[in-house]
């Protein structure tokens, strides 16, 4: 039996990723205060979300996770929000049009500031200092006073969320996010380039599906799905003490949920998973949705005793397993994954991370993530499913709208050389807009792929 649960049941638990704030008492006004604030999302979003998971555990969706690996401060203009959420939603829409089957989309934003690390210390020319762990925690400018842990930090990344949140509900209230406005944007950064051909051939195919509905009397005006899209936001429940402050119990819909209001979705990272620690506890409370990094160090036991742990009723949307082994080690790993959750019934979704596990330093210094890699983790990833019988159940990517070089190789064949040009994230490489479209596009290959096998059953019998 579980021991009984509440908002706080994670502070007497071992711990790890969350730093010592020196201040405990200005830490303790911070989360008083916090505690006060207006929930960034309603229970609602957060119940539908679950019920669009549980189709897409049944095989009736797929999911589309993307984003920054970290927001910052310094980056919250209008510009670097719209140009993600463009990427994203035309992501999404090659996506669905190839696939046939509902694409549930949920952004990296709106939230994405804590990060954990792999060392909790930063060398440069000699000088050791605690290392930058996100801008909700400390500064990333490389001196000692940056680097204490200052709680106030989290009534910006509050407000920060609320603030892009806003605007990402203005775009997609207003018609931004209308089908009509999607297919027709722009694709500057893809001037000349191999995938405007193909962006322009669906962009037709979009055009003619839209015409054809519109003669039957169903446009943007008068269809809800036409006009706008759901969007959810998610990120790393990493920050307890902020996690906590803005758990509540849902009054207004009468459901009595407790629920994380900071975002719809959250996941553990592969490094806070440890079943008797603080993190697994405070997530295995929440009503949200959540996921599971699953990296290589997890065992077929260790996985099944987390997802007991964090889905003990084993309800379909309650639960992502995020793979993310790297494109060398997946073969290695995710199949005996896979097998054990098949074999005990589980209703999780299965998801790829192809980033995590494709992270290596270019000969220039810089930290990359070959394209090739991504890719090539994404198909060994659907073939795997496909061979053990599993839904393949969505994608999870670091990507921006900025037209970034972060990870070599993809259609302009970005090199280690070149990496330096516009290097910007302040933790891992992302993916640059085109070489987004790129991913979307082959994904939208291997979606085709299962709805040519899903359909396949159905001629047969039907010309039987
Ligand atoms: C991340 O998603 O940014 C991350 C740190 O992932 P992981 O926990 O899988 O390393
Ligand atoms: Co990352």
């Amino acid at each position: 039996m579980a021991a009984s649960w509440s908002p706080e049941s994670w502070r007497s638990k071992p711990i790890v990723q969350v730093p010592d704030y020196p201040d405990a008492a200005a830490l303790a006004s911070v989360e008083e205060k916090l505690a006060t604030f207006p929930p960034l999302v309603f229970y609602n979003e957060v119940a539908r979300l679950r019920e669009k998971l549980a189709e897409t555990a049944a095989g009736r969706g797929f999911m589309f996770q993307g984003g920054d690996c970290a927001e910052s401060f310094k980056e919250h203009g209008p510009d670097n929000i719209s140009s993600y959420f463009r990427v994203f939603l035309q992501s999404a829409l090659v996506m669905t049009f190839a696939g046939g089957l509902p694409i549930v989309k949920i952004g990296r934003i709106a939230g994405q500031f804590a990060k954990p690390r792999s060392s909790s210390v930063e060398k440069q020319d000699g000088v050791e200092l605690p290392s930058y762990r996100g801008d909700i925690i400390n500064g990333a400018e490389f001196t000692a006073e940056a680097r204490i842990p200052d709680p106030q930090r989290m009534l910006q990344a509050y407000r920060q969320s609320a603030a892009t949140l806003n605007f990402l509900r203005a775009f997609l209230q207003g018609g931004y996010a209308s089908l009509e406005n999607v297919h027709r944007w722009a694709l500057g950064f893809l001037n000349g380039k191999p995938i405007e051909a193909k962006y322009d051939e669906l962009a037709d195919e979009i055009e003619r599906t839209r015409e054809i509905l519109k003669a039957m009397g169903v446009d943007e005006r008068n269809t809800r799905p036409l006009q706008t899209t759901d969007f959810y936001t998610s990120h790393e429940a990493l920050l307890l003490p902020y996690e906590q402050a803005l758990t509540r119990r849902d009054g207004l819909m009468e459901s009595g949920h407790v629920f994380a209001t900071s975002a719809h979705f959250l996941w553990v990272g592969d490094r806070t998973r440890q079943p008797d620690h603080a993190h697994i506890e405070y997530l295995r409370g929440i009503y949200n949705p959540i996921g599971l990094k699953c990296g290589p160090s997890l065992e077929p036991d260790g996985l099944m005793r987390l997802i007991d742990l964090l889905d003990p009723a084993n309800e379909p949307g309650r639960l992502t397993l995020i793979g993310r082994f790297g494109s060398d080690k997946i073969e290695k790993h995710l199949p005996k994954l896979m097998r054990a959750v098949k074999r005990e019934g589980r209703n999780v979704i299965w998801m790829c991370d192809p980033m995590h596990g494709n992270t290596i330093t270019a000969s220039t210094g810089e930290k990359t993530r070959p394209l090739g890699r991504v890719r090539d983790e994404i198909e060994r990833f659907f073939d795997i499913a496909q061979a053990e019988g599993v839904h393949p159940g969505g994608v999870h990517l670091e990507m921006t709208g900025q037209n970034v070089t972060e990870c070599t190789g993809g259609a302009a064949k970005i090199v280690d050389t070149d990496l330096s040009q516009r290097y910007e994230t302040l933790c891992d490489p992302r993916l640059n807009a085109e070489q987004s479209l790129e991913i979307a596009f082959m994904v939208a290959e291997r979606l085709k792929g299962l709805r040519a096998a899903r359909t396949a059953p159905l001629a047969a019998t039907a010309s039987a």
